[in-house]
């Protein structure tokens, strides 16, 4: 049985003042019966573990480096963000790979550094506006999945999946929720015929959710739950797609 989650994405938002005033939110309306984790920037990341120490609400991060450690001036290792309390880490949104030309190769080498270091990573694929005109959709997430399918193979239940359409990130436009299905039941299929247990896999979907449309994407059967940015800025949108999720 997969549990909900809802991650918030908080990309490179946030101050000390304003992240205190959400972190407190969502910590008084204390979220149980669906995972529920945040995302922050990595200066943030301390405080962010002090104000949601003795909370059900897990930490994560929005990157890390596909090395151990060493001369790597700017990045940051899996293992420091675990020194930090992350439960989880973003790995391959798709602003990392346009805007950084992450590929798919080292997506998967940062996942699995994630897991090496405890971390759960949250590995994010989709489609842009034109692969799916093009009706692309599938071959472009499928090779996405392909270069992750080896460590899915192997830690199934410790892997989120994100599908997040590069066309409904920050654009207001979600998917309908029949659209966001498809997509999740051929994640499983591909999986599948990869030999991962793909039922085991928790996938989440991202890309515009906001309260009024998340309880009917979360209700798809392939879809548990979301990772959620610009609403995860306000405590009460957020916390609004975290009950969608808990009646779930
Ligand atoms: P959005 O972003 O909810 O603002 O569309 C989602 C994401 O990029 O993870």
């Amino acid at each position: 049985m997969r549990r909900q989650l809802v991650a918030g994405n908080w990309k490179m938002h946030g101050s000390l003042e304003a992240n205190s005033s959400l972190l407190q939110a969502l910590v008084a309306a204390a979220p149980a019966a669906c995972d529920v984790a945040v995302c922050v920037p990595f200066p943030y990341l301390a405080q962010a573990q002090q104000l949601l120490a003795g909370s059900s609400i897990a930490l994560g991060a929005q990157d890390c480096s596909m090395h151990e450690q060493g001369a790597f001036t700017g990045e940051v290792s899996a293992g420091m963000l675990r020194e930090f309390g992350c439960g989880y880490v973003i790995v391959g949104h798709s602003e990392r790979r346009s805007l950084h030309g992450e590929g798919d190769a080292a997506v998967a080498a940062k996942a699995e550094r994630a897991l090496a270091a405890g971390l759960i990573p949250i590995v994010c694929v989709g489609e842009t506006l034109q692969q799916r005109e093009q009706e692309q959709t599938e071959a472009v997430i499928g090779l996405q999945l392909d270069a992750v399918a080896h460590l899915l193979g192997r830690h199934a239940a410790r892997i989120v999946l994100a599908y997040e359409p590069v066309w409904a990130i920050g654009t207001g436009r979600s998917a309908s929720a029949a659209q966001a299905q498809q997509v999740h039941a051929f994640m499983r299929a591909r999986l599948g015929h990869r030999g991962v247990d793909a039922g085991s896999v928790p996938m989440l979907y991202g890309g515009s959710v906001k309260p009024d449309n998340a309880r009917e994407l979360f209700a798809q059967p392939d879809i548990d739950g979301g990772l959620i940015g610009g609403a995860s800025l306000k405590a009460a949108d957020f916390l609004g797609i975290v009950d969608a999720a808990r009646s779930h």
